[in-house]
């Protein structure tokens, strides 16, 4: 059986070769951590976008959408506190001139003691066979706990470190490790430096007048200091919520596993406005709308979990991530934090505006508390397609790779297939194709044979194909194949509306997250 690393391998080949994902300006060799979405992925990415939009702002009666321009004045991110603190520390090899995450080097250096735990477990289970107790042996073998108590020690210091933002311990810890590059196998490392993740550009046309602005990071502060001007032109009342979609932007100094870290991403963000003391019910209401909504894609309830925060933000009081079982590995595809008052606190000590909401119900005026949810669309994205790429072996020594993804999320619904290219088939399959199509993305392929058609469709994940024969010219019948059992049914051509409909229509998963 293939490992999760090389199965990943292929998922982002295939991502390429069928129209999903490309790496971004490929002829010049593309630039690190940016991806362009082909025709396949951008239908699929619309599709996520579309299941998320609607089910805030249909769902909810209190939910509104916005969307805020990607260049914000400055003072945004200095009242956010990204100008201040968003950073990651950074460290250089002088040989190789490689850039590294200083905690990543040791986050790193720290998983080869579990490699080598491990290692001592598997060779001791192969020797004592059926009669070995893993817990048991961990607790006394000398090798193990010699790696263990090494590792814990590193940790310790690592997590203080971080704590007390202690760069100069930070570069001490991988000297002391005696970590090396991996590039040019030397331990000849700079200081630890504070690198901030921002990108920024300047705006106006003199050296003189122009001001320094950012690439938003988040698109959360675009909602923050519109909340006012949404609540009062659309007479919201509090608990109400603001959500939007966009780009954004990180200078992530290491990039990898394909799109699930890039330097320009996609977000769809909801900020929830609660009365103060009413965070923690409305931040438990979201973590479980949320979970509904990721599982109501049938990917499989087991390969979500949430992992709550320890170590808040000094903003947060309660925070969660959900995350997906990746082929790397369980990891965060979206994140629900109750924000206090924090942002809008500080947008109003910044700006020097009164953006405090009256609440006419206890006639009280106050700073509202946000409740945060905010999930990457190409996280998601990814989540979907590793999830959804299966490679099948058939009857009679014939293979498949199918991508059984979401019916609703499909980029192409249904293609339509005249069996030959004569006859008046190709008339009539259009016929039907031009029905379908004012409801259903359709795809149209008269090209070899019946089975080649069939395997790539598969490959591009189209729940429905329909064969027109010459049968159909006398009785209005079609041949309809379901993609994941390969099933085929003679069905009349005035039925196909209904049987593709009660797959793809997005209200069946709407249904099933309404409480
Ligand atoms: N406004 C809160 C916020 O931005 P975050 O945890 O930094 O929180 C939220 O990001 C989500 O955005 C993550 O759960 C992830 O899905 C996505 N995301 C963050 N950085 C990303 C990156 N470099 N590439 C792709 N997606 C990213």
């Amino acid at each position: 059986m293939a490992s999760q690393e090389e199965v990943f391998k292929k998922l982002v080949a295939h991502c390429k070769e069928y129209g999903f994902v490309f790496p971004s300006s490929e002829i010049y060799d593309g630039l690190g951590a940016v991806y362009d979405y082909g025709q396949n992925g951008v239908e699929l990415k619309n599709n996520i976008k579309k299941y998320w939009w609607d089910s805030m702002v249909l769902l909810h009666e209190n939910v509104v959408g916005i969307d805020a321009a990607i260049f914000m004045h400055p003072t945004t991110w200095k009242a956010s506190g990204h100008v201040d603190a968003f950073n990651d520390p950074l460290i250089d090899n002088k040989d190789s001139k490689k850039r590294y995450r200083a905690d990543v080097l040791i986050e790193d250096h720290l998983a080869k003691f579990d490699e080598k735990i491990n290692k001592e477990c598997e060779k001791a289970a192969k020797r004592f066979g059926e009669s070995f107790d893993r817990e048991m042996f961990c607790q006394t073998n000398p090798r193990v706990l010699e790696n263990v108590a090494k590792r814990d020690a590193i940790h310790a210091r690592f997590v203080a470190a971080l704590e007390a933002n202690d760069l100069v311990e930070l570069k001490q810890i991988i000297v002391d490790c005696e970590i090396v590059c991996p590039i040019s196998g030397t331990k000849n490392w700079t200081d630890v430096r504070q690198f901030n993740l921002m990108f920024s550009t300047d705006m106006g046309s003199t050296a003189d007048g122009a001001m320094k602005i950012y690439l938003r990071p988040e698109t959360a502060q675009g909602i923050f200091v519109n909340y006012l001007n949404v609540q009062k032109t659309g007479r919201m009342k509090v608990p109400f919520g603001i959500c939007q979609i966009g780009k954004a932007f990180r200078n992530e100094i290491v990039a990898r596993q394909f799109i699930f870290r890039m330097r320009e991403f996609e977000q769809m963000e909801m900020q929830f406005f609660v009365r103060p003391g009413e965070e923690l019910k409305w931040f438990e209401h979201w973590k479980q709308f949320r979970l509904r909504w990721h599982k109501a894609l049938g990917l499989g309830d087991e390969k979500y979990r949430f992992h709550d925060h320890d170590k808040l933000a000094h903003y947060a009081n309660a925070a969660t991530d959900i995350e997906f079982q990746m082929p790397f590995g369980f990891k965060e595809v979206e994140g629900i934090h109750s924000r206090t008052d924090f942002d809008l606190s500080s947008h109003e000590k910044y700006s020097g505006k009164n953006i405090k909401y009256f609440d006419p119900e206890i006639n009280e005026s106050y700073t509202p508390y946000v409740i945060e949810t905010s999930i990457g669309v190409d996280r998601m994205f990814l989540s979907i397609m590793s999830s959804a790429y299966t490679e099948e072996q058939l009857e009679g020594g014939d293979s498949r790779v199918v991508l059984k993804l979401p019916a609703v999320l499909a980029p192409v619904k249904v293609c339509v297939m005249p069996l030959v290219k004569k006859d008046g088939l190709p008339e009539k399959a259009r016929e039907i194709m031009n029905d379908l199509k004012f409801d259903y993305k359709c795809a149209y392929d008269e090209k070899d044979s019946i089975g080649k058609r069939y395997r790539r469709q598969d490959a591009v994940g189209t729940p429905f194909c329909v064969t027109v024969d010459h049968q159909t010219l006398e009785d209005n019948c079609v041949t309809i194949r379901h993609r994941d059992t390969m099933e085929q049914q003679r069905v009349a051509i005035s039925d196909l509306h209904a049987i593709i409909g009660a797959e793809v229509n997005m209200k069946n998963l709407f249904k099933k997250i309404v409480e």
